[in-house]
């Protein structure tokens, strides 16, 4: 009887640990719907984090949508792009929205790994950041076999992805840490829920994005540093051209205003989300089916993303 007893009482235990992980994800996953759709309250983000914020890769899409966020939340602004032209056009963009801030801009290209911090260290010196938002991000051209992204773009997703966000994060983590306050945004991507073929690399650098702000926010939160994690699905912008089906805004495809204007009101409330409440819906719905199912989902889409892009080079049908 005592036997049987303490048998049962094991395959309970057992069976509770097993189930425990899956749906304290899910039961997250729906908190961060709630959140986002019934939690209005606004957060001064200049008195709580600082008056300067860094967005690098703020030239377009979601960095630049993020940029005239936070102008309209009377926060300086730091741009960093490739391209000066770009940024000087940015720049006067936002000062339109909001001509009583400051805004200084870098010209600098992350996928030169140490060399463009040269230059950004410099201009970073004399200034306490308040919120860096480690948006730059480096995506294949379309979906594409590891054996055939070329070996260059691979470093520069690496440098990017990897390299800035964590570089970027090392260069004003110490001074967040003597002021006690601020905030690290790192903007990752859905691909990390699980593998994902044909976006391999790029999921797996986000991968790391994910795990590298859990273990930043262990270290850090003691010290009043925010370390915010956002994993959104797709966005309309440039990255996903190669596919016409993402040039299309929808409710599951925000255009980057959209996304951007859901995602900062929930800094300082929320470290991981999807930062839209229609992407944290998708992600309810993939938690709940089992990573080689959605592994398997994710590269049938791939394939299908992939003949778009194929069909739009009027090259047709191309079969691995
Ligand atoms: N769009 C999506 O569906 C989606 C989904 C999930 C996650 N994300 C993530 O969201 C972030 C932003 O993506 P996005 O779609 O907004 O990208 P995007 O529209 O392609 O914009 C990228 C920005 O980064 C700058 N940039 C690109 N390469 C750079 C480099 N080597 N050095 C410095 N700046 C560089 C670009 O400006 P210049 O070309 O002027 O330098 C541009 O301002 C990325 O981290 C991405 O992985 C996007």
């Amino acid at each position: 009887m005592l036997l049987s007893i303490a048998f049962w009482l094991l395959v309970s235990l057992i069976g509770f640990w097993i189930l425990l992980g899956p749906t304290t994800k899910v039961l997250r996953a729906l908190w961060e719907i709630i959140i986002q759709i019934y939690d209005r309250k606004t957060i001064d983000l200049r008195t709580k984090f600082g008056e300067w914020a860094v967005v690098t890769g703020s030239t377009d899409g979601i960095g630049k949508a993020y940029a005239k966020e936070l102008a309209i939340r009377n926060m300086n602004l730091i741009l960093i792009s490739r391209n000066l032209e770009k940024l000087e056009s940015t720049k006067q963009e936002i000062l339109l929205i909001n001509p009583k801030i400051e805004i200084k801009i870098i010209t600098a290209d992350f996928t030169e790994g140490e060399n463009a911090f040269i230059k950004i260290r410099s201009h970073l010196q004399d200034i306490s950041v308040g919120i860096l938002v480690n948006n730059v991000g480096k995506q294949y051209e379309y979906p594409m076999y590891v054996g055939e992204v070329p070996e260059t773009e691979l470093w520069d997703i690496i440098n990017v992805n990897v390299g800035a966000t964590t570089l970027m994060t090392r260069l004003v983590i110490g001074d967040m840490q003597k002021h006690r306050r601020g905030a690290i945004v790192n903007v990752s991507s859905g691909s990390e829920f699980q593998p994902l073929p044909l976006m391999t690399v790029y999921a797996a650098t986000k991968a790391y994005v994910k795990s590298f702000s859990e273990a930043l926010r262990a270290e850090y939160s003691r010290y009043g540093i925010t370390v915010q994690h956002l994993s959104p699905l797709y966005v309309n912008t440039k990255m996903n051209a190669f596919s016409h089906r993402l040039q299309v805004s929808s409710i599951f495809v925000p255009d980057a205003a959209t996304y951007s204007r859901n995602a900062i009101a929930i800094l300082g409330k929320m470290d991981n989300s999807t930062g839209y409440w229609a992407h944290s819906i998708q992600k309810l719905l993939a938690l709940t089916s089992p990573v080689w199912f959605r592994t398997k989902i994710g590269q049938m889409i791939n394939e299908n993303l992939r003949q778009d892009y194929f069909q739009q080079k009027g090259q047709g049908k191309k079969l691995q």
